[in-house]
C-alpha cells in the first residue's frame, strides 16, 4: 500500500521552533482497498471485570440493563459501530469448555478462573449471552474454541450447537435452551496463543493440530465458517513460516498479536510518566509496521494471491495494573497517551489491509486498553474510545494513498518517529475523511494538504486533545478528554491549510 514518509529533519535535540510545518499529498482518485471495517474489530475475555460488571450485570442487577446487558455500555459501543468481537478469550479460550455456560443458570458449574487473577467463574455469560450481545450490537462474532484443554470433539459440537439449524443433537440441545434459530457464526479460531498460555506447542506440533480441529469445525446450513489459526506473538517469525508452510491454504486466517510494551518486566504508569516514556511508547507502537511487513513478507512466499488474512486478533497498550485494583484483573486507566497509540496504529492497519483484514484491540471494557471503564453504576469513556469513534467514519471506506512529509526524531532504542501521522479515505458517498496526529507534545504543525486538485466546498473536524499528555477520564471527571469541535482547517487553492495542536488527534470531513 502505498503511503510515503519523507524525511524533512532529524534531530536527536529538539529544536526550539514555535510551530513545525509538515505536508500530506492525498490522491483522491488512486483509491482501490477498501478498509475492511473488521479493522476496528473489539476483544471480550472473560478477565477482570471485561464481561462481569463491565458487559453483563444479569437481569437482576439494579444497574440500568437490557436482558442482562448494561445499557450505558450497549450505548456507548453502538456509537463505535463495533464490527466484530472475539471471544471468550485471550488465555481463557483454552480452558474454556463451553458446555459449563449453556442451560438454566443457576444449574451452571462455579469454577475458578486459573489465568486471571483465581476469581470465581459462575458461567452467568455464556454462548446465548455472547451471540445475543452480538445480535443487539449488529456485530460479527468472532468466537475461539479450546485446543489446548479440549477436545476436538468439543470443539466439533460447539461450531454444531451455534451455527446447525436441525438434525443432530447440538440443534436440539439449542432449541432446550431456549434457542430455535441457530446463530450466523463466521470466524472461528483454532485456539490461542497456542506458544505460550494455549498449550505451550511448538508450531509444527500446532501446525497438525490445527489441521485435525479445523477439519471438524463444519459448515452447516449455509454458515460459512472463516477459520483462522493461532499466529505468532509480535517477532517471532519462525511460527508464521511454519504455519504457512505446514498449514498454508487450510486456513483462512492467521492471527499476530503484538502489545505496545517497552519492558515486560517493568511496564510501567499508564497515568505516570516522562516525556521520553511517551516518546519512546509511540517509537514501540510505530514497530508495528516493521513486524507487520515482515509477517506479510512471508505469507507472500506462500501465498501470492493473499487469500490467507493476516488477523491482528490481539493489540494496545499494557500498562502496570492501576494500584489499589485486583491483582490480574490487568484494569488500567487510558490517557491521551493511549488514544494516540490508537490514532497511530489504526493509520498503519489502513496501509496493509491488502493483507491485513482483521484487527481486535484488547479489550473492550476494563481490561487494558479498554473503551469504557466502569465503577458499580458509573462508565466512562475513555481517549482511546474516542479515537475509535472519530475513526469510525473509515470503516468500509476506499482507503486513499498519500505521501507525508514531516519533522522525525530519534527517540528512546534508536527508533525514528514522525513527528506527524495521516491517513484519508472516502466513503460511499463520495465524502474524503482525513485523519491527523500531531505526536509532538510541545509544538503545534502546521500541514499543508493537497488533494490532486479536487475541488473542495468545505471543510469541518474534531479534535481530541488536552492540556496533558497524561490526561484521562475519572468518574468523577469522566469529560476531561473528550472532542470538541476543531475550527484549525481552512481551504486553500490547492487544498487545505491545517493548524495541528501538539499532541491532538484530529479528523476532517472534506465535501
Ligand atoms: O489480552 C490479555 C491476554 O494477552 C490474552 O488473554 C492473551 O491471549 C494475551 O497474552
Amino acid at each position: 500500500m502505498k503511503q510515503t514518509i519523507l524525511c524533512l529533519a532529524l534531530c536527536l535535540s529538539f529544536p526550539l521552533m514555535a510551530q513545525r510545518e509538515a505536508t500530506v499529498a492525498i490522491h483522491p482518485e488512486q483509491g482501490k482497498q477498501v478498509i475492511p471495517k473488521e479493522i476496528y474489530g473489539q476483544f471480550a475475555e472473560h478477565l477482570g471485570s471485561c464481561i462481569y460488571g463491565g458487559l453483563w450485570v444479569g437481569e437482576d442487577s439494579p444497574i440500568p440493563n437490557t436482558k442482562g446487558y448494561r445499557n450505558d455500555v450497549l450505548e456507548a459501543l453502538r456509537k463505535l459501530k463495533v464490527p466484530v468481537l472475539r471471544w471468550p478469550g485471550g488465555c481463557f479460550a483454552d480452558e474454556y469448555h463451553w458446555m459449563d455456560g449453556i442451560g438454566p443458570q443457576e444449574n451452571r458449574p462455579r469454577l475458578v478462573n486459573n489465568n486471571w487473577g483465581g476469581t470465581v467463574e459462575d458461567n452467568s455469560f455464556g454462548t446465548h449471552e455472547f451471540l445475543n450481545l452480538c445480535e443487539l450490537l449488529g456485530c460479527e462474532p468472532y468466537v475461539c474454541g479450546n485446543v489446548g484443554s479440549g477436545s476436538v470433539e468439543e470443539l466439533a459440537k460447539w461450531v454444531e450447537y451455534m451455527t446447525a439449524e436441525q438434525g443432530g443433537p447440538m440443534a436440539k440441545l439449542r432449541k432446550e435452551n431456549g434457542r430455535e434459530k441457530p446463530w450466523k457464526v463466521k470466524y472461528i479460531g483454532v485456539g490461542n496463543e497456542s506458544w505460550g498460555c494455549g498449550g505451550n506447542m511448538r508450531p509444527e506440533y500446532y501446525a497438525d493440530l490445527y489441521r485435525r480441529y479445523s477439519t471438524y469445525c463444519r459448515n452447516y446450513d449455509g454458515n460459512q465458517l472463516f477459520k483462522i489459526a493461532s499466529g505468532a506473538s509480535d517477532y517471532d517469525y519462525n511460527w508464521t513460516e511454519v504455519l504457512m508452510r505446514n498449514v498454508g491454504g487450510r486456513m483462512d486466517g492467521l492471527s499476530l498479536h503484538y502489545y505496545t510494551v517497552n519492558n515486560w518486566e517493568d511496564k510501567g504508569s499508564a497515568t505516570e510518566f516522562t516525556d521520553e516514556d511517551y516518546y519512546e511508547t509511540i517509537g514501540k507502537c510505530r514497530e508495528i509496521e516493521d513486524v507487520l511487513r515482515r509477517h506479510i513478507a512471508i505469507m507472500d512466499k506462500y501465498d501470492p494471491q493473499k487469500q490467507i488474512g493476516l488477523m491482528v486478533d490481539e493489540w494496545g497498550t499494557w500498562w502496570d495494573e492501576e494500584p489499589g485494583t485486583i491483582s490480574g484483573h490487568l484494569f488500567q486507566q487510558n490517557t491521551l497517551r493511549d488514544a494516540l497509540v490508537a490514532a497511530l496504529t489504526l493509520d498503519i492497519f489502513h496501509r496493509y489491509t491488502d493483507r491485513v483484514r482483521m484487527t481486535n484491540i484488547a479489550q473492550i471494557a476494563n481490561v487494558l486498553q479498554a473503551m469504557v471503564l466502569t465503577d458499580g453504576d458509573r462508565m466512562l469513556l475513555t481517549p482511546t474510545y474516542h479515537v475509535f469513534e472519530m475513526y469510525n467514519v473509515h470503516q468500509g471506506a476506499t482507503f486513499l494513498p498519500l505521501e507525508l512529509t514531516c519533522e522525525r526524531r530519534i527517540v528512546r532504542r534508536d527508533r525514528i518517529v514522525p513527528m506527524v501521522s495521516a491517513t484519508a479515505s472516502r466513503d460511499k458517498e463520495g465524502v474524503i475523511h482525513i485523519s491527523l496526529s500531531n505526536i509532538d507534545l510541545n509544538e503545534a504543525q502546521v500541514v499543508t494538504i493537497s488533494l490532486d486538485n479536487l475541488p473542495v466546498r468545505s471543510v469541518n473536524g474534531r479534535i481530541l486533545t488536552s492540556a496533558r499528555i497524561g490526561d484521562h477520564n475519572t468518574f468523577d471527571r469522566p469529560d476531561l478528554v473528550k472532542p470538541e469541535d476543531f475550527k484549525g482547517a481552512k481551504l486553500t487553492s490547492g487544498g487545505l491549510r491545517v493548524e495541528l495542536p501538539a499532541k491532538s488527534v484530529v479528523t476532517l470531513t472534506v465535501r
